[in-house]
């Protein structure tokens, strides 16, 4: 016989019919009566069986007296309707077979609640508890999502390398790969490190964005999607930043900033939409436990306008604003965590899109504005994670883009293929990158974006 989910089992009705349910011992309860009550998880969904394990079993003071939390059970038994409070049916079993008992003396996750910091240090055993089984089966629901909302849109799923020999963004935070052996770099006559001895025969790293790849796709076949890992080697310590992290980078040809936010609120709210539908118990949890509200919030946005303000708007906000900022807001200047908070949380009140930033403060590849002084770029904000998506139109024209590289102290050169698209039948076209885990942290309450992600990477952190 094939165990069925608990997930179904709990939507079965109940019936004489043998079933059989596998997972891991939650609690254990004996009852005078002589039988137990088990529950018994088996990640499927957020509810627990009930198990009823009668004395009468063979194995009962041989075994299922000796199964503490943690233990693996495969159950056979009968479905019935439960007298209990909390779920409708419960599982009187005709057989208990112990796959693996579990020590209670030295299994870290008793009864007793853990602190997060806590958890983290126990990643390969946290999926087990209620919190990070909630976490993944939403971060699941949020994936598939993401992949049906561009599919139904016809945007092609595409795979952009995941090492590379270029820095999209230009700020230089990627980390290397090399074979090289570290103790003994060779070195050029000029005594530079000569990684035409290296694997790839020049510097490689670790992609910071699909996004460039993903632009000559975008000029071929229309409209494209990446959803991969990402990598940043930038030393923040932040309850917002991992070193790596997975990023959902569209790319629309024939498309301007205005059809980019358009897309980028369209699946923000399909999201919100779909794990609100798609995962009621594990919200509700996070609801009770994390964050109150969060539900209310989640269908707000889910139906609500996104407002959009110019950079310049938000920093004259910023500097009326009745307070005072660690960073004080100024023309020019990147808009900190603090601001964004302050925009999207006291301001606003909801989801925020901030367009024509400063050219000085972003990523080459942002078309210029008439302005001179601004590039059309955007950035979606929401309240507690601030930036979740950051995109733009795309310089098509090769001089002012050659100028841009050139601008920032970067090689012309190693853009070559990529000025290529802009010689070559030259479109105008839009993308951005939102980023998985903190829509995870947004969508669960998580405080750190270290607990939305299975295996955090971060600085001095690469346990596993
Ligand atoms: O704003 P970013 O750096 O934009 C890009 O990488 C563009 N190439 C995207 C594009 O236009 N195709 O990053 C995009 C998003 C951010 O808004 C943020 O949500 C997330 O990626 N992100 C991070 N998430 C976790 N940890 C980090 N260190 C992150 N850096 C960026
Ligand atoms: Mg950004």
């Amino acid at each position: 016989m094939i165990r069925t989910r608990i997930r179904e089992l709990l939507v079965t009705t109940p019936g004489q019919d043998l079933v059989q349910a596998a997972g891991w011992i939650r609690t254990r309860r004996d009852s005078k009566g002589g039988f137990s009550f088990l529950e018994i998880n088996d990640g499927s969904c957020f509810a627990n069986l009930q198990v009823i394990a009668d004395q009468g079993l063979a194995n009962y003071a041989s075994d299922i007296r000796r199964l503490h939390p943690g233990a693996s059970v495969r159950v056979q038994g009968r479905l019935m309707a439960s007298a209990g409070a909390g779920q409708a049916v419960e599982l009187h079993a005709t057989e208990v077979q112990v796959l693996g008992f579990c020590d209670p003396e030295s299994y870290p996750l008793g009864k007793q609640r853990i602190h997060f910091d806590r958890l983290r240090e126990l990643a390969h055993l946290r999926a087990r508890t209620n919190a990070f089984g909630a976490m993944a089966r939403v971060r699941n629901v949020l994936a598939d999502e993401i992949h049906r909302f561009f599919q139904a849109r016809d945007f092609l799923y595409l795979h952009a390398p995941v090492i590379t020999a270029n820095d999209c963004e230009g700020a230089g935070a990627m980390f290397q790969v090399t074979t090289l052996d570290l103790a003994r770099v060779p070195r050029t006559a000029m005594g530079a490190v000569d990684y035409d001895q290296d694997f790839f025969g020049r510097r490689a790293s670790l992609t910071v964005s699909g996004q460039l790849e993903g632009e000559t796709y975008a000029c071929a076949l229309g409209d494209i999607y990446t959803f991969g890992p990402t990598f940043r080697a930038e030393n923040s310590n932040t309850r917002r930043h991992l070193a790596e992290f997975w990023m959902i980078e569209p790319e629309m040809a024939f498309a301007d900033l205005q059809d980019d936010a358009a897309l980028a609120e369209a699946l923000l709210k399909h999201t919100f939409a779909a794990v609100l539908r798609r995962c009621p118990d594990d919200l509700a949890f996070f609801e009770q436990r994390l964050q109150p509200g969060l539900l209310a919030r989640l269908e707000r946005l889910a139906t609500s306008t996104f407002r959009t303000i110019t950079y310049t708007e938000a920093v004259e906000l910023l500097t009326k604003a009745n307070r005072t900022f660690e960073f004080a807001p100024q023309w020019g200047m990147d808009l900190q965590s603090e601001h964004e908070r302050y925009l999207t949380e006291e301001v606003f009140q909801g989801p925020l899109t901030v367009i024509n930033y400063p050219r000085a403060i972003k990523a080459f590849y942002m078309r210029r504005n008439d302005d001179e002084r601004t590039v059309a770029a955007m950035d979606v904000l929401l309240p507690e994670v601030g930036e979740i998506i950051g995109g733009s139109q795309r310089e098509e024209r090769l001089e002012v883009l050659e100028r841009a590289i050139r601008d920032r102290g970067l090689d012309p050169a190693t853009y070559n293929w990529y000025l290529d698209l802009r010689r070559f039948g030259s479109v105008p076209h839009a993308g951005f990158g939102l980023g998985f885990e903190r829509l995870v942290q947004f969508c669960t309450g998580l405080h750190n974006i270290r607990d939305a992600i299975p295996y955090p990477r971060a600085p001095r952190t690469c346990e596993y």
